[in-house]
C-alpha cells in the first residue's frame, strides 16, 4: 500500500511525510517540484529510507503523474503543492495560477483517469485530500462569527483567488464525476521547517541576526494560529474517515493580532536566547508599510471536524510556539542552509547527483 504526496518537501508537506512515517510503514510517493520553497534537507532523516520515494516534478505533468500512478497504485493522495506566500503572489501572480489552479486541475484529470480504472473495490477506497486555506474565505471583522464550512467564498488576493478556484475545481470533480474527494481548510500554520519568510521564523531568523522585525501597518491583523503536527494530524483522522466531497475546517482557536505574536516570539528569545547587550528584541520591531490588499482577520470554527471526527489540536498556542522557537535555536545549520540557498545544493551534495 502506499500513498503519493504533493508538495511534501514544503513546509507542511515534509512535516506531514515525517509524522506519517513516524506511525506507518505505508510507503509515502513524494512528487515535489523543488521551487524555492521545497527543501529535501527538511527530509533527511528519510535518507535510505525504502519507504519514502521522493521525485522531483509538477503537479501540472500529465504524463509523470500517470506513470507514477500506474507503477505505485497509490491509495491515497494528499495534495499540498502550490504556490503559498501572499506577499509573493502580490508582486508575481503567474505562477500560482499555473500550479495552484492549472497544476490542480492537471492533477484532477489524470486522477480521474487512474481512478476511473480501477477494480472496484480499489476505486470504492481511493480518496483524493485537497489541503486548503481559510484565506479563500475573505476578511472579517471584528467581532464576526468565525469561517464555518458553508461560508460565502470572498477570496482577496492573488494567492487566495488560485487556491479558491483549485477547491472549486476539487469540488466540481466530485459533483461531476463522483471523484472521492475530501477538502480541508486550515489557519495559519507554525512549527519545524517554515520558510523564513512568513511572519514566525521570519521574526526568529531576522532578531537573532540583529534585524528589523517588519510589521505590515499597525500589526493589529487576526490571524487563527495552529501548530503544524496539528495540522498534519487533521489531515490523518479526515483521510481516514472524512465524509466524501466534505470540507472540513482545521483551526487552533488561537486567534492573535500579529503584535502580539511578534511579542510572544522576542519574550521566548529574551528568556532562551538573550541579546548581548541585554536588550529586549521587541526594539528591533519596525513598521512597515502594509500588504496591498491586507485581510483584516481570519478565524475557523473547526467544530465540524472536532464533533464528526473526534479531532483536537494537541498544542495550545503556548506550547506551540516554545517547541518552534526552541527548534529554531536548535537547528541553525538549517536556517544558514536556505539563508544562503545553499539548501538547493543539498541534494546535489548528499546524494551526488
Ligand atoms: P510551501 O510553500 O512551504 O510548500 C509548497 C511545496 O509545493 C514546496 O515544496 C514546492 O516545491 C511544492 N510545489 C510548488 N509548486 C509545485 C508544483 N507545480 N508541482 C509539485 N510541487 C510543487 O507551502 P506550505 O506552507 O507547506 O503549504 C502547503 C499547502 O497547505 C498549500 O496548498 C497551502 O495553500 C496550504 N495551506 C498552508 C497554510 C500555512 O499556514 N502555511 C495554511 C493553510 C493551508
Ligand atoms: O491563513 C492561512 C495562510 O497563512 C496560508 O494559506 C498561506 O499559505 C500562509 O502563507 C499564511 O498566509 P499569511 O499571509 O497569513 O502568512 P504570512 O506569514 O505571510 O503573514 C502572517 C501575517 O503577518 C499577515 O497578516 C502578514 C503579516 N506579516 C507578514 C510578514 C512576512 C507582517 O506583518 N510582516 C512580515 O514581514
Amino acid at each position: 500500500m502506499s500513498i503519493l504526496v504533493t508538495g511534501g518537501a514544503g513546509f507542511i508537506g515534509s512535516n506531514f511525510v515525517l509524522d506519517w512515517l513516524g506511525q506507518s510503514d505505508e510507503t509515502v510517493i513524494n512528487l515535489d517540484k523543488l521551487t524555492y520553497a521545497g527543501n529535501l534537507e527538511n527530509l533527511a532523516s528519510l535518507q535510505g529510507d525504502a519507504r519514502h520515494v521522493f521525485v522531483q516534478g509538477d503537479i501540472g505533468d500529465f504524463a509523470l503523474v500517470a506513470r507514477l500512478l500506474a507503477e505505485h497504485q497509490p491509495r491515497a493522495v494528499v495534495n499540498f503543492a502550490a504556490e503559498s506566500h501572499v506577499d509573493r503572489s502580490i508582486h508575481g501572480p503567474g505562477e500560482f495560477i499555473d500550479t495552484n489552479i492549472v497544476g490542480t486541475f492537471q492533477l484532477l484529470e489524470v486522477l480521474r483517469a487512474y481512478w476511473g480504472g480501477l477494480a472496484d473495490e480499489s476505486k470504492a477506497a481511493f480518496r483524493l485530500l485537497h489541503v486548503s486555506t481559510d484565506e479563500v474565505y475573505g476578511s472579517l471583522a471584528k467581532g464576526d462569527p468565525a469561517f464555518t464550512e458553508t461560508h460565502r467564498y470572498e477570496p482577496n488576493s492573488p494567492y487566495s483567488a488560485s487556491k479558491a478556484a483549485s477547491d472549486h475545481l476539487v469540488r466540481a470533480y466530485h459533483h461531476t464525476y463522483g471523484m472521492p474527494v475530501l477538502t480541508t481548510n486550515c489557519s495559519n500554520n507554525y512549527g519545524p521547517y517554515h520558510f523564513p519568510e512568513k511572519l514566525i521564523p521570519l521574526m526568529i531568523v531576522n532578531a537573532l541576526a540583529g534585524k528589523p522585525l517588519p510589521v505590515y501597518g499597525d500589526g493589529q491583523q487576526i490571524r487563527d494560529w495552529l501548530y503544524v503536527k496539528d495540522h498534519c494530524s487533521a489531515i490523518r483522522r479526515v483521510l481516514a474517515d472524512g465524509r466524501l466531497g466534505e470540507t472540513y475546517h482545521v483551526g487552533g482557536w488561537n486567534e492573535k493580532p500579529n503584535l502580539e505574536i511578534v511579542h510572544t516570539v522576542c519574550a521566548l528569545l529574551d528568556e532562551l536566547r538573550p541579546r548581548a547587550d541585554g536588550q529586549p528584541y521587541r526594539e528591533q520591531i519596525t513598521y512597515v508599510t502594509d500588504r496591498p490588499g491586507h485581510d483584516r482577520r481570519y478565524a475557523i470554527d473547526a467544530r465540524k471536524l472536532e464533533q464528526e471526527l473526534g479531532w483536537k489540536p494537541a498544542e495550545t498556542f503556548e506550547t506551540g510556539i516554545r517547541k518552534t522557537v526552541a527548534w529554531y535555536l536548535e537547528n541553525q545549520p538549517w536556517v544558514a542552509n536556505v539563508l544562503s540557498g545553499g539548501y538547493r545544493d543539498w541534494v546535489a551534495k548528499q546524494y551526488g547527483a
